[in-house]
């Protein structure tokens, strides 16, 4: 364990702006910033010609320990976080058995301890029975309701026990946004082709919107802090920005809303047309106007950060026909070069990534003493070289899913070192794993 380290003449990316200094990090913390600075550290790192971000904080994956390991494990899920940039995670419930218990996030709490490179915690699910154990489990960072029915047996759409969860409590209620009897009216279609377009045709746009205005006025009647998870729809954008607008100040973040890249990035018909059931994923992929509609509203911050939804199935899953393959793609490990593209083409800026991939996540879900570079913050660092150019490949995921949507894909700016607490996890294609990463620390609404 290296208890100190000095990083020297690197590029350093603040919430508003960049400026080239130094970084002195001693016991996992972030000690000093500036130009020049003198300190004897155990190991000294030359930052030239390298930028440094606040690590990336994922408020959304399902890493599927316990129950479907062969998928996924909390450190399979986290090496190839690290290998991405990512410091911190958030895993989400619909694992086997289901994470709905006091009982059962302490018991993901103890695998990540023994085994996660990086740091952790752990939604707990909602069901129309469990509101005491919602509101009783400590620090986490809110409860997940799967609105729509998804991966696993989690779902929660009568008006009755949505009431009593968001009049119950204050913490964060985190939402699965499609509205199910929509989804089962849909199915019911006779118009709907054999193959993965129909998925669009059952998941319908209308079914996100319903769901996202139905969850909205429950939050603004019982004054809940909600968040909506992967928003698919310019409509839902529209809807976050017309609150963010009309809400007084002091509740302008009652309601947030995330993004993934893929819904950002990947489109129909060509993702289906090239991708199939790999493409398939709830809520589903959409057409380049919905993706170009998510996009100016993270620029104008009507969604406030990106999560990946890092849904990992095997490539036999993957590869049955429609009806038969589960929905989810991974995404943990490809989000940061996926954003610096972006940078690299003049799209946003490097202080936008550090606010979309960390620092609005550490805001948003009151995490302590993360998301930014500043003096008595953890040492959550990733270092990364803006100008290398490579192409994301099947052969090189890190995940134990083996494949990737973004397979092909060039990018410009790479992670070249992520550090976890001060340590060195991801250096240049080698893992460091003899130290492990924290439970995060949350305040509660
Ligand atoms: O496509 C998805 N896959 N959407 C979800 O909501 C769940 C996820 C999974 O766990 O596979
Ligand atoms: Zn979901
Ligand atoms: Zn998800």
């Amino acid at each position: 364990m290296i208890e100190s380290i000095l990083i020297k003449a690197i590029d350093i990316v603040f919430e508003d702006a960049v400026k080239n200094g130094d970084i002195y990090i001693e016991n996992g913390k972030i000690i000093d910033i500036g130009p020049s600075l003198n300190y004897s550290a155990e190991k000294e790192i030359n930052g030239k010609g390298l930028t440094a971000l606040p690590g990336v904080i994922d408020p959304h994956v399902h890493f599927r320990e316990p129950g479907a390991e062969w998928k996924e494990t909390i450190y399979s899920g986290s090496k190839a976080a690290v290998s991405g940039g990512v410091t911190s995670f958030f895993d989400m419930p619909n694992t086997k058995p289901s994470c709905i218990t006091e009982k059962t996030i302490q018991q993901k709490k103890e695998i990540a301890s023994a085994s996660s490179l990086i740091n952790y915690n752990f939604f707990i699910g909602a069901t129309h029975t469990n509101l005491e154990e919602l509101n009783k489990t400590e620090n986490i960072p809110g409860i997940k309701i799967f609105m729509g029915s998804s991966t696993g047996n989690l779902l929660v759409d009568d008006m009755e026990s949505l009431t009593s969860i968001f009049s119950t409590g204050s913490r964060l209620i985190a939402i699965h946004s499609e509205d199910e009897p929509t989804i089962k009216k849909n199915e019911e279609r006779t118009d709907l082709p054999d193959n993965v377009f129909a998925h669009n045709m059952i998941r319908t746009p209308e079914a996100a919107v319903k769901c996202t205005n139905k969850a909205t006025q429950l939050a603004l009647k019982h004054n809940r802090r909600l968040h909506i998870c992967h928003v698919t729809t310019k409509d839902e954008v529209d809807i976050l920005r017309n609150l963010r607008t009309g809400l007084p100040d002091e509740k302008k973040y009652l309601i947030t809303g995330e993004v993934s890249p893929q819904h950002i990035f990947l489109h129909l018909p060509d993702i289906y047309d090239n991708l199939g059931t790999f493409g398939q994923i709830n809520p589903p992929l959409r057409h380049v106007d919905h993706c170009l509609g998510l996009w100016e509203g993270l620029k104008d911050s009507t969604l406030s950060f990106i999560g990946t939804d890092h849904a990992p199935h095997t490539v036999d899953e993957k590869r049955k026909p429609y009806g038969e393959a589960p929905s989810g793609m991974p995404g943990v490990e490809t989000s940061l070069p996926l954003l610096l593209n972006q940078v690299a083409k003049g799209n946003c800026s490097l202080h936008d990534i550090s606010n979309w991939m960390s620092g609005n996540q550490a805001r948003l879900y009151n995490i302590q003493s993360k998301g930014f570079l500043k003096v008595g913050y953890d040492a959550d660092i990733v270092l990364v070289d803006t100008k290398t150019k490579k192409i994301i490949s099947n052969e090189k995921v890190i995940s134990k899913c083996g494949w990737t949507a973004f397979d092909g894909t060039e990018c410009t700016g790479w992670p070249v070192a992520t550090l976890v607490n001060g340590q060195v996890v991801f250096r240049e294609g080698d893992f460091f794993e003899d130290i492990k990463g924290k439970e995060i620390q949350i305040l509660d609404f």
